[in-house]
């Protein structure tokens, strides 16, 4: 990971941005920014964070600098940050191409932690100092504190370790509300989950073979190891049909096995939107997460709307308010996490990384290399 050779102060970095030095990375992981923050004269108000040299750009503009660690408002604790998740969207905004919610840090990157309560805001509250929890965040995980509103906070379970509560939020919660909130899987009807061995796919798939009880879930992937990953992922369940989209198609592939779709879970966009329409069966509905072949769909026939009344509908997580994602929140503790800590579903963890490779993580997900979550641990 390239960082500075010096501590980064607040007023530094307003003025000028850090030498990055990709020679040097190996070198810099072991500068004097790694010394514990207590060995510094910042210790009570600044905070470690990674950073983006001049906000945005490539992988190698990443650097661990520092910011003033965040006081918790009324209804808010400050949690200290064990693990972060990675997830796709951190390497779009990092690029300058995510409209960040306005409650976003506008510098640090990270929509999920785990990690301890160290500091609680003004008013009552559900959880006291010393409580571990894991939490969504509007942005700001990749740092050593973060000031999270109670509510977007879930108490850890002693079941589960910091790697594999930091894998949970975002993706889950994604998965949950695209199953169950945005397309309303019913029981008995056939999904098709797109992407299936990324974060939030690995999560729908699970869900919607167990919770959501679906007849068939099919679902896509880039290699052969990847089909099977998401085979054992599921205990080879005969209800799950992985198909390979570099070596068939999956338009025909759901052909050969029933009539149809009922919902479909789509991150691809482009490429796969006419083919969505043609294999939803009357009333289909699909939720779109995101357009990674695309967002211009050309000569699209859109007849199947009206004939076989379907419903397409967007949504961002990270736009929603406090109250949405805490409900949600809420909705996944009751239904999904006992099953979580019972091992009944599995918490695929690809990687895990000291947060001084944040760069190594981003790259590796850049070229689709993860089946599952990556995660970062903060290091001293
Ligand atoms: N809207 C929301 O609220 C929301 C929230 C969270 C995530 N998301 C989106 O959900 C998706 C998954 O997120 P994640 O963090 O779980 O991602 P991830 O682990 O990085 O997985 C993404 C996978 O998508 C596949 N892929 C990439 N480009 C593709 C293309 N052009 N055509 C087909 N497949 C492609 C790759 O797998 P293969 O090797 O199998 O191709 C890649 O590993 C991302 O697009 C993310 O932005 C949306």
């Amino acid at each position: 990971m390239s960082i500075s050779r010096r501590v980064i102060t607040p007023l530094l970095l307003s003025r000028t941005t850090p030498t990055i030095r990709p020679a040097a990375r190996l070198a810099a992981i072991t500068a004097p920014l790694l010394r514990p923050l207590h060995n510094t004269p910042h210790a009570l108000k600044n905070m470690r964070c990674v950073l983006i040299k001049d906000g945005k750009g490539p992988v190698e503009n990443i650097y661990l600098g520092e910011e003033p660690t965040p006081s918790p408002k009324k209804g808010e604790a400050l949690v200290k940050i064990e693990t972060f998740g990675l997830n796709r969207m951190d390497l779009l905004q990092r690029e300058g191409k995510y409209n960040l919610p306005p409650q976003a840090s506008k510098t640090v990157l990270g929509v999920e932690f785990a990690g301890t309560i160290t500091e609680l805001g003004e008013g009552g509250s559900k959880f006291k100092v010393g409580d571990e929890v894991f939490g969504l965040a509007f942005g700001g995980a990749y740092a050593e504190y973060i000031a999270s509103p109670e509510s977007m906070l879930l108490p850890k379970p002693k079941e589960l370790n910091w790697v594999q509560a930091a894998a949970l939020p975002e993706n889950w919660m994604t998965a949950y509300q695209a199953l169950f909130l945005e397309t309303g899987l019913k029981e008995g009807e056939n999904a098709l989950i797109h992407a299936g061995a990324s974060g939030v796919g690995v999560a729908a798939i699970q869900l919607a073979l167990q919770t959501g009880k679906a007849g068939k879930v099919f679902t896509t992937c880039g290699s052969d190891e990847k089909v099977a990953f998401l085979k054992n992922l599921v205990d080879n369940d005969p209800r799950l049909i992985v198909i390979n989209y570099r070596t068939q198609d999956f338009e025909e592939e759901i052909k050969k096995h029933d009539t149809g779709i009922d919902v479909i879970v789509d991150f691809i966009g482009k490429d796969y939107f006419q083919r969505n329409l043609s294999v939803m069966r009357r009333d289909g509905r699909m939720v779109l997460l995101a357009f990674m072949s695309g967002a211009v769909v050309d000569k699209a026939n859109i007849a199947m709307f009206l004939g076989k009344r379907l419903q397409l509908r967007g949504s961002t997580l990270r736009s929603r308010t406090v109250e949405y994602q805490a409900n949600l929140l809420q909705q996944f503790k009751e239904h999904a996490l006992p099953l979580i800590v019972s091992g009944k579903y599995k918490v695929e963890v690809y990687k895990t990384y000291p947060w001084t490779e944040v760069i190594e993580g981003q790259k590796e997900m850049a070229a689709n290399k993860n089946s599952g979550k990556i995660v970062f641990e903060i290091t001293k």
